[in-house]
């Protein structure tokens, strides 16, 4: 897993701090917020935003994800999440995929607890298998 100096762990986990309070969770009432940082050093914020529908609810680490990659950024140093639990909050299956599109294995995922306690695991090990396509099927 590539390191991540402390500072810059708190650093991400108060950003990502900061982007829970922007969550629209009316139904779960289970804010998140999510910090990524890019390569270029800068960082996107997400929160999740929910539906009366529930299925279309897109998660924080979506929302950080979604948002770097329309600016331009496809390549990442470290993502941190949070939320009010006392519990780490870990991407859901979906984000783990839609990390790994983008994400190499060695990338840090930084889940934090509400008290500001975090574990730290690289996302190879929380998600060793990740579908890809060809790249005779990628488009590019
Ligand atoms: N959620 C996230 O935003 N990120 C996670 O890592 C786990 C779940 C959201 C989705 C939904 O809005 C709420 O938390 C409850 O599942």
């Amino acid at each position: 897993m590539r390191q991540v100096h402390e500072f810059e762990i708190k650093n991400m986990l108060r950003m990502a701090l900061e982007a829970k309070e922007r969550a629209y969770a009316p139904y779960s009432d289970f804010k998140v917020g999510a910090c990524l940082k890019g390569a270029s050093g800068a960082y996107y914020m997400g929160a999740n935003i929910e539906n009366a529908s529930y299925s279309p609810t897109v998660c924080a680490e979506r929302v950080a994800l979604f948002k770097a990659v329309y600016d331009g950024e496809k390549a990442f140093d470290a993502i941190a999440i949070v939320s009010d639990s006392k519990m780490p909050t870990v991407p859901c299956g979906v984000c783990r995929q839609v990390l790994a599109e983008f994400c190499d294995g060695e990338m840090p995922i930084i889940c934090a607890c509400s008290n500001g306690e975090y574990m730290m695991m690289p996302l190879s090990e929380i998600y060793p298998a990740p579908f890809k396509m060809g790249e005779e099927n990628h488009g590019e």
